[in-house]
C-alpha cells in the first residue's frame, strides 16, 4: 500500500492544506475494505448501466466504464493492483484507477451517487453472498448430524437435566436436538437475507439526487428485491449487519453447547464418544493426552462473535441520522464474524461424520443412576396410584437402591412389592431401558420409531432450501 501525494484527493478543491499524515492512515479503511472490491465494481457497473439507460451517460461512456472496471477487477484478482492509503477506501481507489485510465468518462461514474450509498450497497452485496455460503455450511453440518442420528437411532444413553442422570434417551434423539437448533439458525439467516436485500443506491449522500435516476432498475440489476424506501435510512442503517451478527452469535452459542458436550463425552470420566486423531492434538508434556482442540476452540471463538455483536450494537447506538464516519467501524467486526463463523462451521461439518459412539459405555451409564424411576412411577399411575403417591413410593425404592447398591431393575419382585402392592411381575417391562425408550412414542419423543420419522421430516425440509 502506498502513501501518494495529496492532489489526488477528491475533496482537494475545498482544502488549503494536506491531510496530516497520521490522520490519513487513521481515517483510511483501505487496509480492510479492499475485500469489498468485487461488490464495489458490480455496484458501479449497475449504477453506470442505469445512468446510461436514463440518458445521463451515453452508451459509449457506460461501455468504457464497464470494460475498464472489469480490467481493474482482473488486476486486483491477479494481485497487480496498487492500493493507496491516500485514496482512503476501496471506493476511491477503484474510481481513481478508472479515471486514470479513461479520464473524463471515469469522472462521470460518481454522478448521482455518494460513497455513503455506495458503501451501504457494497456491504449488503457482500453479506448476501456470505449468508448464502454460511447457509450451505449449516446444511452440510446438519446432513452429517442426520446421518449420525440415523446410525444411532436405537443407541441408548442417559438423558440429563442439571447434568444429573434423568431418563434414558437415544443418542439419535440427542443429536436431533442439535439439528433442531441449527434449523432455527438457518431460518434466522434466511430471514436476515430477506430483510437486507434492498438496494440503497440512489440515496446518494443522504437526501437523494437531482438526476432522473431509476432506482428500481439499479436494484434489479444487482439482484435486490427493491430499492430502499428512505434515503436517510438507506445510508445510515446498519441493522442488517447487527441482525446477521446476532444470528451468527446464536449459531456460535449453539456450537459452543455442542462443543461442551463433546468435550465432556470424550473425557475418560464419560467416555461416550471418540474423535479421530486428526481432529485432536496431544500434549507436549503428558504423553497420554488426546485433547478435543477443535470443539474447545469453537467454544472459545463463540465469545469473540458475541463480542462483535456488542461492538456493532454499541457502534450504532445513539448515532444521529444520517451517515456518520463511525460506520466505517462496522467492517472489521463484521468481516471477522463471517470468517470465524465459516471456519467453525467447516470444522464441525468435517468433524461430525467422524464421531464414533461408544455405545456400550453409553448404555452402561444409562443403566446406572435410576434412569427408569419415572417409568416406575408412571407404571404405578396406570395401576391406579395417584402420581404424587407414586412419586413417593419410587423415591423410597430409589433410596433402598442407594443403600443396597442395586438399580431398580436389579431388585427382586418381592423387594419391589415391599414398596407397593400395586406392583406385579409386568413391572420389569417398564424398568428396562428399551421399555422406557419405546414407551415415549409420540411426536418429539425418544422412541427409535419417532427418531426415524423426525430424521425424515428434517431431510425433507432441508431438500426444500
Ligand atoms: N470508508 C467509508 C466507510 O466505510 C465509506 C463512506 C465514506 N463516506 C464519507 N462520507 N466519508 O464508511
Amino acid at each position: 500500500m502506498s502513501q501518494d501525494d495529496q492532489s489526488i484527493k477528491p475533496w482537494a478543491g475545498r482544502f488549503t492544506e494536506a491531510t496530516d499524515s497520521f490522520v490519513e492512515g487513521f481515517t483510511a479503511s483501505i487496509g480492510f475494505d479492499h475485500r469489498l472490491y468485487r461488490h464495489d465494481i458490480n455496484g458501479s457497473i449497475a449504477h453506470a448501466n442505469m445512468l446510461a439507460q436514463v440518458g445521463v451517460l451515453t452508451d459509449a461512456e457506460y461501455q468504457a466504464i464497464a470494460t475498464t472496471l472489469e480490467e481493474i477487477r482482473g488486476e486486483i484478482e491477479a494481485g497487480q493492483f496498487n492500493w493507496s492509503v491516500a485514496l482512503e477506501d476501496v471506493h476511491m481507489n477503484i474510481e481513481a484507477a478508472l479515471t486514470d485510465r479513461i479520464g473524463l468518462t471515469g469522472k462521470k461514474l460518481h454522478t448521482g451517487r455518494s460513497r455513503n450509498d455506495q458503501v451501504a450497497t457494497d456491504i449488503r452485496l457482500y453479506l448476501r453472498e456470505e449468508i448464502g455460503l454460511i447457509g450451505k455450511e449449516v446444511t452440510r453440518l446438519q446432513q452429517g448430524l442426520l446421518a449420525l442420528a440415523e446410525r444411532e437411532a436405537e443407541t441408548i444413553m442417559p438423558g440429563f437435566t442439571h447434568l444429573q442422570t434423568a431418563q434414558p434417551v437415544t443418542f439419535g434423539h440427542h443429536i436431533l436436538a442439535w439439528v433442531e437448533m441449527l434449523s432455527r439458525d438457518y431460518d434466522r439467516l434466511a430471514d436476515c437475507r430477506k430483510r437486507l436485500n434492498q438496494c440503497p443506491l440512489g440515496a446518494a449522500a443522504l437526501a437523494g439526487t437531482t438526476y432522473p435516476i431509476d432506482r428500481t432498475l439499479t436494484a434489479k440489476l444487482l439482484g435486490f428485491d427493491r430499492p430502499t424506501a428512505n434515503s436517510l435510512d438507506s445510508v445510515s442503517d446498519r441493522d442488517f449487519a447487527i441482525e446477521f451478527s446476532a444470528a451468527a452469535s446464536l449459531i456460535m452459542m449453539h456450537l459452543s453447547r455442542i462443543s461442551e458436550e463433546l468435550i465432556l463425552w470424550t473425557s475418560i470420566q464419560f467416555d461416550f464418544v471418540d474423535l479421530p486423531d486428526r481432529f485432536c492434538t496431544g500434549s507436549s508434556i503428558m504423553p497420554q493426552k488426546k485433547n478435543p482442540d477443535v470443539p474447545e476452540l469453537v467454544r472459545g471463538k463463540s465469545g469473540r462473535i458475541t463480542g462483535h455483536l456488542v461492538s456493532l450494537l454499541t457502534l450504532m447506538k445513539s448515532q444521529p441520522l444520517a451517515y456518520n464516519k463511525d460506520n466505517q467501524e462496522d467492517k472489521e467486526p463484521l468481516f471477522d464474524t463471517v470468517d470465524t463463523l465459516k471456519d467453525c462451521l467447516r470444522a464441525y461439518a468435517d468433524m461430525v461424520p467422524t464421531i464414533v459412539a461408544k455405545t456400550g459405555n453409553m448404555r452402561e451409564a444409562a443403566r446406572k443412576g435410576f434412569s427408569t424411576a419415572t417409568d416406575l412411577a408412571d407404571y404405578l399411575v396406570r395401576k391406579g396410584v395417584a402420581f404424587r403417591d407414586a412419586h413417593e413410593i419410587v423415591g423410597k425404592a430409589v433410596n433402598h437402591g442407594i443403600q443396597t447398591g442395586k438399580d431398580l431393575a436389579e431388585m427382586s419382585l418381592t423387594e419391589l412389592q415391599g414398596f407397593s402392592n400395586a406392583i406385579s411381575k409386568d413391572v420389569f417391562d417398564v424398568l428396562t431401558l428399551e421399555g422406557s425408550i419405546a414407551a415415549r412414542n409420540h411426536i418429539g419423543g425418544t422412541a427409535p420409531e419417532q427418531i426415524k420419522q423426525a430424521i425424515h421430516s428434517v431431510r425433507q425440509a432441508i431438500a426444500d432450501r
